[in-house]
């Protein structure tokens, strides 16, 4: 019902909508006055913390994405080798798992199967297991060793929007409590860090109100067949997930691609007009990612893509590629994803409305997957 979606058309819309809440309520409780994590609720001692050498990472759909991201964080603060694995590819190749091995399983529902057995194989190789998870008292949390509740309250639409933001935040507390238990030389980096994940919120909130060109460039896109995405870094992992949700919601024919594979192959897709999204890492901190960033959305463009490039506010340097430029506030580098993801969310959403689509019942797709 309408009132059930809060005066909005859709759940989706409202689960954009209600982001900031699901990022701060997920680090609700979590950082003490003195700004350290306080996960004590990961009951897996910090003595098997310090012995773990590996952490691999099994999901699917967004939840791998936000996996994926997690890699970047873990092994930049940790210096653990990390892996992230599709669940259903990970269970039937013969893994290799020990006790050392801490093996971490995202999933909003808590009830795909595919992960599910990911983890059950894994504890059977004596590995623990961390849940990272949205459903209170769901299967994947109860056979797992310890797990992280995300906190975005109940998600309806079939397309994950606001559970992905909360799995990246739990992903980054994770990620930064084992580098706190194990003391990395990145002491104050991480405290940098957490310090600017409690204000995150307040940026992504930021991100939703200048939403409406974003809309208005979705609805003229209406006919496109194919939208292009391209990252680096972890703009990587998040051109994934603006294709994914474009796929599912605009049944477009959507790809998204590591910008420096783009001269290995898909170059050759370019197109007169085609719209291709770039996800630009920070002009600040890692340049070297963004001075080639802006030689690939000049490369694209000069063989006639339409360049949309989402970018920190006052990037000068990619502005003059941009046929339209997605503005965003200026975060860490590793936290970017949480305010980069929004517009795409709000452009896959927007063009399932403008080309006559179910936005919260997507065809051929279930909320969660409970078969193999
Ligand atoms: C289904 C949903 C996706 C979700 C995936 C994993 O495919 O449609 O939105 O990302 O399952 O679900 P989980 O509940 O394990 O996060």
């Amino acid at each position: 019902s309408a009132a059930e979606k809060g005066g909005y058309d859709y759940f989706m819309l409202k689960e954009i909508a209600e982001q900031p809440k699901a990022v701060a309520d997920t680090l609700l409780g979590r950082i003490d006055a003195a700004g350290s994590l306080t996960l004590d609720e990961v009951r897996i001692s910090t003595a098997e913390l310090r012995e773990i050498d590996k952490v691999v990472i099994v999901a699917c759909g967004t939840a791998f994405h936000a996996g994926l991201i997690a890699k970047y964080a873990i092994e930049h603060w940790t210096r653990i080798p990390c892996e992230v694995e599709l669940a259903s590819e990970f269970r039937y190749r013969d893994p290799i798992l020990d006790p050392r091995t801490l093996v971490v399983a995202i999933s909003q529902s808590g009830e795909t199967m595919d992960t599910l057995m990911a983890l059950r194989h894994a504890r059977e190789q004596g590995s623990k297991v961390l849940a990272i998870c949205n459903t209170n008292g769901s299967t994947i949390p109860r056979e797992s060793d310890a797990v992280l509740y995300t906190h975005a309250g109940p998600e309806v639409a079939v397309a994950s929007t606001k559970a992905f933001l909360t799995q990246l935040v739990a992903c980054y507390l994770v990620a930064l409590y084992l580098g706190q238990v194990r003391g990395t030389k990145w002491g104050d980096e991480i405290r940098a860090v957490i310090r600017d994940l409690s204000k995150i919120s307040q940026e992504v909130e930021r991100v939703l109100k200048t939403m409406e060109p974003v809309r208005e460039l979705a609805r003229s896109l209406s006919a496109k067949n194919t939208v292009l995405f391209l990252g680096r870094h972890v703009g990587y992992p998040v051109a994934l997930e603006g294709a994914l949700k474009l796929k599912e919601l605009a049944y477009m024919h959507a790809e998204g691609f590591a910008a420096g594979e783009l001269k290995h192959g898909p170059i050759a897709l370019i197109e007169e007009d085609m719209p291709v999204v770039v996800v630009a890492p920070s002009p600040r901190g890692r340049s070297v990612l963004h001075d080639k960033i802006v030689s690939n959305i000049q490369e694209i463009r000069a063989r006639g893509a339409r360049t949309i490039v989402i970018a920190e506010e006052g990037d000068e340097a990619v502005a003059p590629y941009a046929d339209h430029l997605i503005s965003i506030p200026a975060t860490p580098t590793l936290l970017q994803p949480l305010v980069a993801t929004v517009p795409l969310q709000v452009f896959a959403c927007e063009l399932a409305t403008a080309r006559g689509n179910e936005v919260d019942q997507p065809r051929n797709l279930a909320k969660s997957v409970t078969v193999e």
